[in-house]
């Protein structure tokens, strides 16, 4: 990875205008790389994130002996399948990049293969927290070793056996709660995961979708150990939280009318939709349709008037990726708005809060970070600058965003990341109407 060697160049002003398809959710295509090569069978994706997120996922897989082919220039992969147990070990620690998702995953899907592993990232990843996932898969008979500040790398060590834990989620994470479900699929009887608030729920449709079944009551989600997965056909929907980027550039940008087309809202993930539109944005949703287990729709944004608001703790989760550009939205919105409840921003590829708040200052936007969550007095015009996205996607394109409001133009450095979930961002921000280049 090259973090340091990409910048962007944004020109002040444009707006947005025709259809678009942004590439396929992260959150699916890590998902079913991980499951078509447990499943018995040869599974199909179309429609996979190229990104180097999702693809660090798929070498994890292939380096572990699955017969991967692709992805193709249309997004195709196909995966035989080998099982549930017949993972073999690397010969080399697992990179796995950027990905907290790869990382956090891998660590309950791998804890019962009963191989030797080691599982490494680069110093974003490095620096997050994993114990939140080593902890309870310890509980569960797991070894899995981390350094002594609870960061990567982990190396997983066998075991004979892993038993089913019932486990009270501290925080609303999915990627902890897919740890510990897919940790309970070697765990002998039922395990079951708490959440305190509604995650993003693709582990447990993608596993229905494989043919395991999964017991979600309320708040509680169960399955059984010990059962087989079938392989599959997946389509993987866009993903809202790329969209998000041009839901807020059209929102912000007066005589903007675009079409978002194929995007997955899943009720999990529409944080972004149901805080855009409270702010008074002008979203629709057309052709609403299931594709496999997920729910897809295209979306139309036209141009509004944002207001600042309160926004609602329940839809932190649902939003948790939107965040950065949902700023952007807030700093070009008239009056305050306030978001509490969001922690877990600190602890993502960068600290989201300080990061965003850091660069808005720079742009002359009031911008307060507080230890939860942010305050933005928004209807403030601002001009451009020199922004730092610190290695950080999301921030990176947030800032791309706030230049159709700026009064000069905005140089964004270190933005090669923006490659782990969004390949071809700065071509389809060029064709819809952003003014944005790499320097
Ligand atoms: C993800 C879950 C979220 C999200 C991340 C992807 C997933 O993390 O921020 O980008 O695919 O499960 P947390 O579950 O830790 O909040």
């Amino acid at each position: 990875m090259q973090a340091q060697e990409i910048h962007f160049l944004v020109q002040a002003g444009g707006h947005l205008m025709g259809n678009l398809r942004v590439p396929g959710d992260k959150s699916i295509s890590h998902r079913s790389i991980m499951l078509g090569s447990l499943a018995r069978g040869t599974t199909h994706i179309k429609g996979f994130l190229q990104g180097e997120d999702s693809l660090a996922t798929l070498q994890a897989f292939k380096a572990m002996g699955v017969h991967i082919q692709g992805p193709n220039t249309s997004g195709e992969v196909i995966i035989e399948g080998v099982g549930m147990y017949a993972l073999k070990a690397a010969e080399q620690p697992l990179d796995l990049g950027n990905s907290g998702t790869s990382i956090r995953l891998l660590s309950g899907l791998l804890a019962g293969q009963g191989i030797s592993l080691t599982l490494t990232g680069d110093s974003s990843l490095s620096s997050r927290p994993m114990k939140r996932v080593t902890v309870p898969l310890a509980a569960m008979g797991a070894k899995l070793v981390t350094t002594t500040a609870g960061t990567a790398p982990i190396d997983i060590h066998p075991v004979k056996e892993l038993t089913a834990i019932n486990y009270t989620l501290p925080v609303a994470s999915a990627q902890v709660k897919s740890a510990i479900l897919l940790a309970g699929l070697y765990a002998k009887g039922e395990t079951c995961v708490i959440e305190p608030a509604p995650t993003r729920d693709h582990t447990e449709r993608m596993l229905q979708s494989f043919g395991y079944s999964v017991k979600v009551q309320g708040n509680r989600i169960c399955l059984q150990g010990g059962g087989t997965l079938t392989a599959c056909d997946i389509e993987v929907p866009a993903d809202i939280s790329s969209a998000a980027f041009f839901m807020v550039a059209a929102s912000i940008a007066p005589n903007s009318d675009i079409t978002l087309e194929h995007v997955g809202i899943n009720p999990t993930r529409i944080g972004v939709i149901n805080i855009l539109q409270q702010m008074g944005a002008d979203i629709s949703l057309y052709n609403q349709r299931e594709v496999g287990k997920e729910p897809v729709a295209d979306i139309r944004v036209r141009s509004s008037q944002l207001k600042g608001i309160a926004i609602p703790e329940d839809q932190v989760p649902l939003a948790i990726d939107e965040f950065p550009v949902l700023f952007i939205a807030a700093a070009c919105a008239e009056g305050e708005t306030v978001l509490t409840g969001a922690e877990e921003l600190r602890v993502k590829e960068s600290d989201r809060i300080q990061a965003m708040a850091d660069g808005m200052k720079v742009l002359g936007m009031e911008a307060e970070a507080t230890p939860d969550g942010i305050k933005i007095q928004g209807g403030i015009p601002f001009h451009g600058g020199e922004v730092d996205s610190l290695g950080d996607h999301r921030i990176a394109m947030a800032f791309v965003v706030a230049g159709l409001r700026a009064s000069s133009a905005i140089s964004i450095k270190n933005c090669a990341n923006v490659n782990t979930s969004f390949p071809d961002f700065v071509s389809l921000a060029q064709a819809s109407g952003l003014q944005v280049k790499v320097a």
